[in-house]
């Protein structure tokens, strides 16, 4: 076939490089399977089939997710056994997902909110690499708490104490939170709280979109496990993803009671945004000695998310 015949520029210009394509209609089909794989990524990073839909091995999820390999660079939960992974994928664009067994998925839905957030940890999430910040964290930024807690704080990202000790708040901006939570008379044990990103953005940089996109069906499969009856968006970023907004301020996103939606989860949770420990901190370098102004605005943000909580 000559170099200008439109399918083969077509092919190679998708594709690799020209010296790949034999067979146009194999490439074709090569390409196809290549979409397929995506588009269920996709579906997956719609936060649809996370957690409730996983597929699940009889027993406990512990046990379960010593049988399966660690996640692949396809983006793909790693929810069907290795055996099956093998005979399907010979690359991670080519990898198939088998149809969930339904006994497995059944068995999912009894399963606590704490067995859930076991699974998503170890099974979905894994040692991800899907996003570059894989490259550059120290550890994996989960969340921590209660994993019945009716009030669940949702910060940005990991900063440099939690990439090492691989837990969310626990710097300078944690122990700011952690009053915080004290001053409404709970403790650290008895909330949830988990972050937009789950790996540290170098240098503290605020999140790309791209990692924003990879990591937060996380952060909704950590929601739709817990069920809280209240959202606390800790700062902007938290906010907006939390309400669905593209571009807003602060300050109108402070104004009113949000509900954040999964209506195929059945969840309708409302959300209250305010900011976040860091920007208090900073905030407080340029304050008048003991105006405490933002943190005073913050507490008060915090007990009307407290007043929705009825459990
Ligand atoms: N800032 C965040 O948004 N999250 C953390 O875990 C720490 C600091």
């Amino acid at each position: 076939m000559a170099a200008s015949d439109p399918r083969r520029a077509l092919v190679a210009g998708i594709c690799m490089s020209e010296q790949d394509v034999t067979d146009p209609r194999e490439e074709a089909r090569r390409i196809a399977g290549a979409f397929a794989a995506h588009l269920r990524h996709l579906q997956e990073f719609r936060g649809v089939r996370y957690v409730s839909a996983a597929p699940m091995p009889p027993g406990s999820p512990s046990a379960a997710a010593a049988e399966y390999e660690p996640l692949d660079q396809s983006g793909a939960p790693l929810d069907e056994p290795s055996v099956q992974r093998e005979q399907t994928a010979s690359s991670p664009l080519e990898a198939s997902s088998p149809a969930p067994a339904p006994d497995v998925r059944s068995q999912a839905k009894s399963w606590s909110a704490a067995q859930k957030l076991e699974y998503l940890r170890a099974k979905n999430l894994g040692d991800c690499q899907r996003c570059p910040l894989a490259a550059t964290r120290t550890k994996i930024v989960f969340g921590v708490g209660d994993a019945d807690a009716p009030l669940m704080f949702v910060g940005e990202a990991p900063g440099h104490d939690e990439d090492l000790r691989g837990e969310p708040f626990v710097g300078r901006a944690g122990q700011r939170l952690n009053q915080w939570i004290e001053a409404l008379g709970l403790t650290r044990s008895a909330v949830y709280i988990a972050n937009v990103v789950k790996c540290r953005p170098p240098l503290n940089r605020d999140p790309e979109p791209l990692e924003v996109e990879r990591c937060s069906p996380f952060l909704r499969a950590q929601i739709r496990a817990i069920r809280p009856q209240v959202l606390v968006a800790l700062g902007r970023h938290a906010g907006m993803l939390l309400i669905g907004a593209e571009r807003r301020s602060m300050g109108s996103m402070r104004q009113q009671v949000w509900t954040y939606e999964e209506p195929q989860a059945g969840l309708r949770v409302p959300v209250v945004v305010t900011y976040h420990p860091s920007y208090v901190l900073r905030q407080e370098r340029d304050e008048a000695e003991g105006e405490g102004t933002t943190n005073a605005t913050v507490l008060a943000d915090l007990r009307r998310a407290l007043a929705l909580v009825t459990r």
